[in-house]
């Protein structure tokens, strides 16, 4: 009999991967997935913890479901992720409704685990197998899919920032080999997919190819109908020449990267245990733009770390005015518990939000003029999907724009020349260039 899965993710883009595969894992176990938690026999929540206002949103999100659980005592509920991995018996204690938690290098066994809790027995799985969980989660099913993907290709982190919990919950870095990344490319070129975004906490730490990372990405451009490739997230301390080399030549390589630096000052950078300066990051910048110009920059920041005074945040926006971000994502500092910036001085909470403020005014005025840059320019567009106005498709360029285009001769993954005639709050419109059009489906 089938059953129904609902899974809710939070969150980066690996947890987004890990729920696909955990759904196709229940899959081989009967479910199918659902949109509302109320139809669901099994809900699970694939969690982040990260920062504590994600981690806390678990336990309220969990309280939602006490009314269904009550009416169906057969609802199974499960927590999955980082959170899972940092808190599971605490989560089995606040929360006695909840019948299942597994880790995020665990959950290839929570079919089996799921097994477990029926007759109403708990399951916990947050260990670090020696095994590669990919290698034990079923083949991905054939069926057709959307034109963009995400793959995982490493993951763990072994750099220790002061105020990150990610080498905690995801464990140390490992990377996938190369031959199995390129299997997986291929199925998902073959069910439709025509860009790949290769993930991993320190992605370009890659080591399961011979040429790092530069040469999986090179291999990769040889798959016939995949058009684009993209990764995420980088530190700075990996990105290495040939990386480099292939932002200037690798056409299939997209002109956007996402290198998070957190700071400007180099004394907070220092304390961050970033271990490189605001001058090497930029100039690390400069190579990489002298490789590729139009490379589009992407960042992470964090205001109000342990000890940052007003100078110190003053090199942060003066790093953002040198640099010129196309897009990036700020927080305020959060202690989590067991990391050692926890253990220092804090900021005052009125003043994290005051320099969160004047740093998002910095971001966005400078992502809103590049933005407006790209009127009068060419670029290409894969297409996404339709439109809100008939006749309108939405892709993204690609500098990661969304952009929409008018458009009946074009289906969800055709790729398109496009000309930017206008700008406007969150998204590009564009015309189509007759001439140049190239539809591939
Ligand atoms: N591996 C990636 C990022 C992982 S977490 C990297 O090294 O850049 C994503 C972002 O969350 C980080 O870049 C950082 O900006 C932010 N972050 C991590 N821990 C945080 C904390 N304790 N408080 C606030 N923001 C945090
Ligand atoms: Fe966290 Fe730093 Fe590792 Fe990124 S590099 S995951 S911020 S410890
Ligand atoms: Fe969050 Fe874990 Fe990703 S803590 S950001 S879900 S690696």
């Amino acid at each position: 009999m089938t059953k129904k899965l609902f899974i809710k993710t939070y969150g980066c883009q690996m947890n987004v991967y890990d729920s696909e595969r955990m759904a196709e894992a229940m899959g081989g176990e009967g479910y199918v997935t659902t949109d509302k938690p109320e139809d669901a026999d099994m809900i699970l929540l694939n969690t982040c913890h990260i920062r504590e206002k994600a981690a806390e949103k678990v336990y309220s999100e969990l309280g939602r479901y006490k009314g269904l659980k009550a009416d169906k005592p057969d609802l199974k509920i499960g927590v999955a992720g980082c959170v899972a991995q940092a808190e599971g018996e605490e989560i089995m204690r606040r929360q006695p409704m909840v019948d299942l938690v597994v880790g995020p290098q665990s959950y290839h066994k929570l079919p089996e685990l799921t097994q477990r809790t029926h007759n109403g027995a708990k399951a916990l799985d947050t260990d670090f197998p020696e095994e590669d969980k990919f290698e034990h989660l079923k083949a991905r099913p054939k069926a057709k899919r959307g034109p963009t993907a995400f793959l995982t290709v490493q993951e763990g982190c072994d750099k220790f920032c002061a105020f990150c919990v990610v080498p905690y919950t995801r464990g140390a870095e490992v990377s996938r080999p190369s031959q199995r990344v390129m299997t997986e490319a291929r199925d998902l070129v073959e069910r439709g997919v025509r860009e790949i975004t290769l993930l991993g906490q320190n992605v370009n730490a890659y080591h399961g190819h011979d040429g790092g990372l530069a040469g999986l990405i090179r291999e990769l451009a040889g798959i016939d109908g995949l058009e684009r490739i993209r990764f995420t997230t980088s530190h700075p301390n990996d990105m290495d020449e040939a990386l480099i080399a292939a932002h200037g030549d690798c056409e299939k390589l997209m002109p956007y990267l996402h290198l998070p630096v957190q700071a400007g000052s180099d004394k907070i950078l220092k304390r961050m245990n970033r271990s490189h300066t605001a001058e090497q990051y930029l100039k690390l910048i400069e190579r990489l733009r002298a490789a590729r110009p139009d490379l589009h920059l992407s960042g992470d920041f964090i205001v109000g770390f342990p000890e940052e005074t007003e100078a110190d945040f003053q090199d942060t926006l003066a790093l953002i005015e040198a640099v010129k971000y196309g897009s990036a994502f700020s927080f305020k500092y959060s202690e989590r518990p067991g990391t050692p910036a926890a253990e220092r001085p804090q900021v005052p909470e009125n003043e994290k939000d005051d320099r969160l403020q004047r740093l998002q005014a910095l971001l966005t005025k400078q992502q809103r003029e590049l933005q407006d840059a790209m009127v009068g320019r060419d670029v290409t567009v894969l297409f996404e999907k339709a439109g809100r106005l008939p006749g309108q498709m939405v892709g993204k360029s690609e500098y990661l724009h969304a952009v929409h285009v008018e458009t009946d001769q074009h289906q969800r993954g055709d790729l398109a020349k496009v000309r930017i005639v206008s700008s406007g709050p969150n998204s590009l419109k564009g015309a189509l260039i007759p001439e140049l059009h190239t539809a591939t489906a």
